[in-house]
């Protein structure tokens, strides 16, 4: 069989299957298994497929006619222009979670040698960009998800931060001890934040095969803003931030959440390229959680 063909009977199972667009993933998937970059695959058209190439692009194009998502297929999703290494383990990084990393490095701006704590680090994507963006800071990573860690780590090693950054299982920030002077400039975290009712109506990709403990925050989607608002800051030093994604529409409910802690002595939304409030940046006083 020649390239041109099977591309174009790719695209017609992709097509059946509803993906949303069927000639680019088609293309991506046969480029990862031909080899060839793919704006190289038009101009392949006539060259033959073995038979071992044809039956693992087929095994890809049937998984992804199932919904399995194309970055799982793929075994990588960008962030921030890094290829990050994804698994079924770990959610894939989304675009608009470079805006905590974009928050976080201007929280830290003017602190040198800051210590950052990025809580549910899931692929490390926030954790590796911090490390990566300056080269000073001391970054902590912690997740429930032993398997999610693995993933993590290997980021980590891959981007060269291998050794600057340190990996903790556990709950939230239930890992960590309070110290009188505060423990960390900036508590960085992309909660689960999926209200449990809603989690059906997500598009099979991400209902049907990203991790369950990624998405599901309780009957309101904000279990987890809740335990952080708490928990943060008295693990932040005078003056320190929590930055913490939003999902649509949680930010009036989580900015009241905020206020009422009593912790924190300025409040601010930024919105994505959507337009939607996706960043809580949250400040304690300069006496930290203690002073204010
Ligand atoms: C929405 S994902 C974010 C992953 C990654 N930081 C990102 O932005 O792509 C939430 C992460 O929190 C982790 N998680 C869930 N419950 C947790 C808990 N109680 N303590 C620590 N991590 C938890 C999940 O394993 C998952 O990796």
């Amino acid at each position: 069989m020649k390239v041109s063909t099977l591309r174009r009977q790719a695209w017609d199972v992709l097509q059946a299957a509803e993906i949303a667009d069927p000639v680019r993933e088609a293309d991506w998937l046969l480029a990862s298994v031909l080899g060839f970059p793919l704006h190289t695959l038009v101009v392949e058209g006539d060259r033959a497929v073995s038979s071992v190439q044809a039956e693992r692009a087929w095994t890809l194009i049937r998984r992804r006619a199932k919904r399995q998502p194309l970055q799982y297929l793929l075994g990588t999703q960008e962030f921030r222009g890094l290829e990050m290494a994804v698994t079924p383990d770990v959610l894939i990084p989304r675009p608009e979670t470079e805006l905590l990393v974009e928050a976080t490095l201007q929280a830290v701006l003017d602190i040198r040698g800051p210590r950052v704590l990025d809580v549910g680090t899931g692929s490390g994507c926030i954790a590796v960009s911090l490390a990566r963006g300056r080269s000073d800071a001391t970054v902590v990573a912690v997740d429930i998800s032993a398997p999610a860690l693995a993933v993590a780590r290997a980021n980590a090693l891959c981007h060269g931060v291998g050794d600057r950054i340190r990996f903790v299982q556990g709950d939230l920030l239930t890992a960590f001890s309070v110290s009188p002077d505060g423990v960390f400039d900036v508590i960085v975290s992309n909660p689960p934040y999926v209200p449990a009712g809603e989690l059906d109506a997500l598009q099979p990709e991400v209902a049907w095969y990203e991790p369950r403990l990624a998405l599901a925050a309780g009957t309101d989607g904000l279990d987890y803003h809740r335990r952080l608002l708490r928990g943060a800051p008295e693990l932040l030093k005078g003056g320190g931030h929590l930055v913490l994604e939003l999902g649509r529409g949680q930010a009036d409910q989580v900015r009241r959440l905020s206020q009422q802690t009593g912790a924190f002595i300025s409040l601010e939304c930024r919105k994505d390229a959507a337009g939607i409030e996706r960043v809580l940046v949250a400040r304690v006083g300069a006496g930290g959680a203690r002073g204010t």
